[in-house]
């Protein structure tokens, strides 16, 4: 076997050398000629074994020019790619543009991405826009809403007359065998601990596989070339019915931590989705909300949840078809709240909040009437 360095001909055509002893003219077939070729531009060693073509070696030639080796090429490409979809950054989604970017990078990258942050702000959001951003199938799975986590990651075993025990492989299954799939492990820090054992595997990026049955000889299935996790988790003090996941778990993952918007973007985000709705509405929906995320943060805090965009979208939407703010509020947000304690419960101090911006928002509406189409004229 000779290892031999492959160098372009005068006449174009491929020719190799054998130490100094031997040089020829490569034919071989389209295929073999571009692998010749890749071997080439690369600097690749190629091996041969009595002339025929055997394989390359990743052992790189020398001097061959930087600009030239296929690893720049690659990143080259992937810089394009990444630029694209960095600069694609969806309107109707509110995250910050680093965040945005080294989201699309480790779905690009094929990493295991865990998204964190208080409810209702928007983690599988950005999951599904990033997927239909760059083109990928994203696959689905609500893990805390999961019973039988083996069922839902591996499949069944069934029982048939004729063909005796068959095994029926879960979604989950055929969806990690599918080459560059957007996998998204949604409310993965509710799931049952069974759910992350299975799924320990299949995150390692040395391992990549899931093995179908508990005995350790059992058949496994092979994570195809470049799947995405994107697993979606609310972490913190605030969200006691969590599970505290398991450290090994979470090494597993690049971690991109979304937060609640400020006043500013939530204003903008509900405008867009409700471009007909009433400004000064919003503006106080904004407001009520933003008051709920202040209080939450200071050291004297007197309720133990924000209102998350998530209410805040169903609010203007309630307001949109004809609810009043009062209305709006009553219906989608003091349930949250606690009741207990009467006039020093979480919910009494709640209601006090909405009915500040509510008259707010009413006193203008029957006595500014100058002020605010003056305001009106400004803004467009
Ligand atoms: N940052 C945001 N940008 C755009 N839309 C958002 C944002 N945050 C929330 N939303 C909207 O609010 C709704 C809820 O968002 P989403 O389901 O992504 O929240 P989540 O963080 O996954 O919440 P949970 O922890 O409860 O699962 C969606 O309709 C989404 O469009
Ligand atoms: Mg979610």
């Amino acid at each position: 076997m000779n290892k031999i360095i492959l160098t372009p001909a005068d006449n174009g055509q491929l020719s190799y050398q054998c130490g100094t002893a031997f040089t020829g003219t490569i034919v071989q077939s389209e295929d073999r000629n571009k692998i010749l070729k890749r071997a080439l531009r690369s600097g690749k060693n190629i091996t041969l074994e009595d002339g025929i073509l055997t394989g390359t070696t990743s052992k790189k030639a020398d001097k061959m020019p930087k600009k030239l080796k296929t690893k720049d090429r690659a990143q080259i490409a992937f810089l394009k790619t990444l630029d694209e979809a960095a600069t694609s950054h969806p309107d109707e989604l509110k995250m910050s543009d680093v965040n945005w970017k080294y989201l699309v990078r480790s779905v690009l990258r094929g990493k295991n991405i865990m998204m964190t942050g208080p409810a209702g702000c928007g983690k599988t959001f950005a999951a599904q826009q990033v997927a239909e951003t760059i083109g990928r199938d994203l696959h689905y799975f609500n893990l805390g809403a999961t019973q039988d986590p083996r069922s839902t990651l591996i499949g069944n075993v069934h029982f048939d007359k004729s063909s005796g025990t068959v095994f029926a492989e879960s979604p989950f299954i055929k969806a990690i065998q599918q080459p560059n799939a957007v996998i998204l492990l949604d409310e993965l820090s509710r799931a049952n601990p069974e759910a992350w054992n299975i799924l320990m595997t299949v995150l390692d990026p040395g391992q990549r596989y899931v093995r179908l049955d508990e005995s350790t000889d059992s058949e496994t299935i092979k994570v195809a070339d470049g799947v995405c996790f994107i697993a979606t988790a609310n972490i913190g003090n605030e969200y006691t019915s969590t599970r505290v996941m398991d450290k090994a778990l979470m090494d597993r993952f690049v971690t991109i931590e979304m937060a609640m918007l400020n006043q500013f973007d939530e204003f903008d985000l509900i405008s867009k989705r409700f471009p007909h709705a009433d400004k000064d509405v919003i503006r106080a929906i904004t407001e009520i909300a933003e008051t709920t995320r202040k209080e939450c943060k200071s050291d004297t805090a007197r309720i133990t949840g924000a209102i998350s965009t998530r209410t805040t979208l169903e609010m203007a939407s309630l307001t949109y078809d004809g609810f009043s703010l009062i209305e709006a509020a009553e219906v989608t947000v003091y349930p949250q709240y606690d009741d207990a304690g009467g006039v020093d419960s979480e919910r009494t101090f709640v209601k006090q909040i909405v009915q500040k911006y509510s008259q707010d928002d009413t006193s203008e509406d029957l006595f500014n009437t100058d002020q605010e189409e003056s305001e009106d004229t400004t803004q467009s």
